[in-house]
């Protein structure tokens, strides 16, 4: 087992390893010792895991019940964070119980956010069960759901008490679901480790055998940040990349039809294709981060046009007053944050002459 801690306002431990799930109750008591855990989980992962977790939380000695929601981006809104409250008012959950999120990126953000605004505040855990929410969203405590009008608009900032990355799960994903989670692992590369993005050019490097060293590194990496820039004023939005243009382009399909790596993977391509245009990008990166996320079978493009991401982006978090702060590479494995006026963004997006598609 690989232990990683963070050091954040409250500190907590990532514990990263085979068959870590069995074992959840006992290494959730470790940190806190409530008397009930609820376990949010979606429909995809409930028949996986939730009898797997919940009796080891019954062992560990918590009253356990499960909440279970319609898996997809589409269930992430206030409409089920309050159907979680509506249980945690009927089971009596205190200030000292638990919320416990098994499952990928979706689940852990509400059951995160439910856990922020309960009583102002209550422990929860993250049992991350795909690769996007072991390398990205379980570890740094963004909480929160979409709404209508854009992606995680609403949420809080708060930390998990302790995030179990059980990496047999990786065992059950779908390939498109774990595609969908390389596109966080290229994403880290890209920005910050330019030797992890030449060891992702062989498309051996995610094997059973070399999967958790990855994982670790892109862990301990995003750790890193995280530890220096809790609540995002800086650096943290580096791990932005890709975000903006992402974020539009699931909006614009409703969050249904394309899920959030791969409208990062086409955001990440499309934002280094334009500022290797404009010279801010050393030239050879587009091509070398498109070849990277062919080699995955991520998507580089999309048929939305450019007033799709544009009207996408009105109400995005990046954005600050007039201007918005983008993420571009300098090259592959290095960052900055580029600040443009929100009225410059058309044309720094559109291929010369024309919008791009
Ligand atoms: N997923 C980006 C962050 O946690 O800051």
């Amino acid at each position: 087992m690989t232990q990683i801690t963070v050091k954040t306002t409250c500190p907590y431990d990532i514990l990263i390893g085979d068959g870590l799930l069995q074992r959840s109750g006992e290494l959730a008591r470790q940190v806190n010792n409530g008397h009930r855990a609820l376990i949010v989980t979606d429909s995809n992962v409930a028949p996986l895991y939730s009898q797997k977790v919940a009796a080891s939380f019954i062992r560990a000695g918590f009253e356990t019940e499960i909440f279970t929601f319609p898996a997809g981006e589409q269930s992430k809104r206030l409409d089920t964070i309050s159907k979680i409250y509506t249980r945690l008012a009927q089971a009596n959950f205190t200030r000292k119980d638990l919320l416990v999120a098994l499952g990928g990126g979706v689940t852990g953000d509400m059951t995160g956010f439910a856990a922020a605004t309960w009583l102002r505040g209550i422990d929860f855990i993250q049992l991350p069960t795909t690769l996007l929410a072991q390398v990205d969203s379980s570890v740094g405590g963004k909480t929160g759901v979409d709404i209508p009008q854009g992606k995680n608009l609403v949420g809080a900032f708060r930390q998990p008490v302790r995030v179990v990355a059980d990496i047999s799960t990786l065992d059950t994903l779908t390939h498109a679901v774990f595609t969908d989670g390389m596109a966080e692992v290229i994403k880290t590369a890209a920005i910050m480790d330019a030797s992890l993005f030449e060891l992702l050019m062989d498309d051996r490097a995610m094997s059973s055998g070399s999967r958790r060293d990855i994982i670790s590194r892109c862990i301990d990496i995003k750790r890193r940040v995280v530890e220096r820039d809790e609540y995002e004023g800086g650096e943290r939005k580096l791990l932005n990349f890709g975000h903006t243009l992402g974020h539009a382009l699931e909006k614009h399909y409703n969050y249904s039809d394309i899920t959030h790596g791969f409208a990062v993977a086409v955001g990440m391509n499309k934002i280094t294709a334009a500022s290797e245009r404009r010279g801010l990008t050393a030239k050879g990166t587009a091509a070398k981060l498109e070849l990277l996320l062919k080699r995955w079978g991520l998507p580089v493009a999309d048929k939305a046009c450019l007033e799709d991401y544009l009207s996408g982006i009105r109400l995005d978090k990046k954005r600050a007053g007039a201007d918005i702060d983008l993420v571009l590479l300098r090259d592959s494995g290095h960052a900055f944050i580029h600040t443009l006026p929100m009225a410059d963004l058309a044309s720094f997006l559109a291929v010369t002459g024309e919008d791009e598609t």
